[in-house]
């Protein structure tokens, strides 16, 4: 539903994005925040944050804090300490780079070592509009997701596929838990 800014929030959800770098992690927040998409590659340093506001059918309005945090390794000291407060984690990798995939349990094991025990964590195996190149299959991200117990989104940010539904997920989970 669209955002009614009038109303203060039923719900203040902090939300991270995590994954390797290149994954699509700031794509996603900018198609989520404000409906763009670039070609362009700019490496996020350190962490960045967007704000949206969102009402749930039951007219419960959340307000969600997303931190997006940078993939590349040297940032990763920095990134951990902002898990600490949040309610939900999009953990991203890219279907075309099977390294991404690969490395998706190193970033479960950081995931729990630095949040919240009752912290929602969606998969979100990012830039299924890309035919071609394609390295990680739809079935063993499903078996991934399975094994640690995750919903998994196959999204792209270039076309807007399933992004509003990955973060209703997270959402949602965190509302039916309050
Ligand atoms: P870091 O900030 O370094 O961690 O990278 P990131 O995960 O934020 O990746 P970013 O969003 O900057 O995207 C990296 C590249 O992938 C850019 O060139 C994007 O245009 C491209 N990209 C992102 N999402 C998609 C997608 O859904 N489909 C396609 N085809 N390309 C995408
Ligand atoms: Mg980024």
């Amino acid at each position: 539903n669209p955002p009614n800014n009038d109303k203060p929030p039923t719900y203040l959800f902090k939300i991270i994005i995590v994954g390797d770098e290149t994954v699509g992690k700031t794509s996603f927040l900018r198609r989520f925040t404000d409906d763009t998409f670039s070609p362009q590659y700019s490496a996020t340093i350190g962490v960045d944050f967007a704000v949206k506001v969102v009402e749930t059918a039951k007219n419960e309005v959340v307000k969600l804090q997303v931190w997006d945090t940078a993939g590349q390794e040297r940032f990763r000291s920095m990134t951990s300490s902002y898990y600490r407060g949040g309610h939900g984690v999009v953990l991203m990798f890219d279907v075309t780079k099977r390294p991404s995939f690969l490395h998706l349990s190193n970033w479960l094991t950081q995931i729990q070592s630095f949040s919240n025990d009752d912290t929602t964590i969606v998969l979100v195996g990012n830039k299924a509009d890309e035919d071609e190149g394609r390295e990680v299959g739809t079935d063993e991200a499903l078996k991934f997701a399975h094994e640690n117990d995750l919903q998994y989104f196959e999204a792209s940010a270039k076309d807007d596929v399933n992004i509003v539904n990955a973060m209703e997920a997270l959402c949602t989970a965190n509302i039916e838990r309050v």
